[in-house]
Order: structure tokens, then C-alpha cells, then sequence
């Protein structure tokens, strides 16, 4: 069976009540059994982690390492400033998929760069929740193509 990483960067654990006219009303928690079930669906075994740290992150990503086959990202705010992140993934060299609750193009111009942008598969923003369930999806079609 694949593994599948889900990472949620920073402030993602406010989830719910953090700004729900722009990142819905859904808790961490709920996405997390959102995320449980379709990856069930997708026959992919799942692992989540949410930290506000990057450090944190960064060491994550470096543990997947041999452990996981694809990681789903939302770096958060991190998405728009860290190097560290970004080398991470290059550095372990397993296929990531960006996502975001948001659609990042149509808001803030800070918000409109994305560190991660050309070292992962691809990028989803805008879908809310769904985001992340067709992350999972594109990360296991990814998989499933490379086998
Ligand atoms: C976000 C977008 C980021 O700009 C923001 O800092 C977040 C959440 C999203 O999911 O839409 O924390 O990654």
C-alpha cells in the first residue's frame, strides 16, 4: 500500500474559526477525517501532520524520507517566504502536490508567490476542503503512473 504525507503549515490549526469567509468553517479536525476517508477511498494509507513551526516542518519533510511515497502540502503563510521548506522537498525528492484552501492568485500580491511552485507536481488552490481531497487524488494518480 502507498503512503500518503498530509502537512499543514502554520495557523491551520485555527481552522473554523480563523477567517471562515475566506478558509471555511470546517475544523483541522474535520478536514482530517475528510482526509481519512478518501484516502480509504483511494486505497493509500495516510499520515497528517500539522505544525506552526517551520523547523518543525523542515524536519518532517526530511523523516518522509524512505517512509513515504507522496506528500500534500499546505505550507500556509510559509508558502510565500521559506527556502527551507522549499529545499526540503527538493532535498528528499518525493512527489509533492501544493495545495490551498484558498485561491491564492486572487488575493494579496504578497500571497501570489509561491516558493514551492516550480519544485512540486502541481499546484490546487480555491476548492476549500477539496482542495486537499483532490490533492490526495492527483498524488496517488501521480503514484499510480509511476508504477
Ligand atoms: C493558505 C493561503 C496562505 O496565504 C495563508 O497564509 C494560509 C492558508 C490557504 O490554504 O489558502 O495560512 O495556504
Amino acid at each position: 500500500m502507498k503512503r500518503l504525507l498530509v502537512i499543514h503549515g502554520p495557523n491551520l490549526n485555527l481552522l473554523g474559526k480563523r477567517e471562515p469567509q475566506i478558509y471555511g468553517k470546517l475544523t483541522l479536525e474535520e478536514i482530517n477525517k475528510k482526509i481519512e476517508r478518501t484516502a480509504k477511498e483511494e486505497g493509500v494509507s495516510v499520515e497528517v501532520f500539522q505544525s506552526n513551526y517551520e523547523g518543525e516542518l523542515v524536519t518532517k519533510i526530511q523523516e518522509a524520507m524512505g517512509v513515504f511515497d507522496a506528500i500534500v502540502i499546505n505550507p500556509g503563510a510559509y508558502t510565500h517566504t521559506s527556502v527551507a521548506i522549499r529545499d526540503a522537498i527538493v532535498a528528499v525528492g518525493i512527489p509533492a502536490v501544493e495545495i490551498h484552501l484558498s485561491n491564492i492568485y486572487k488575493r494579496e500580491d504578497f500571497r501570489t508567490k509561491s516558493m514551492l511552485k516550480d519544485v512540486v507536481i502541481g499546484q490546487i488552490a480555491g476548492f476549500g476542503v477539496d482542495s486537499y481531497l483532490l490533492g490526495i487524488r492527483a498524488a496517488v494518480g501521480i503514484l499510480k503512473r509511476d508504477e
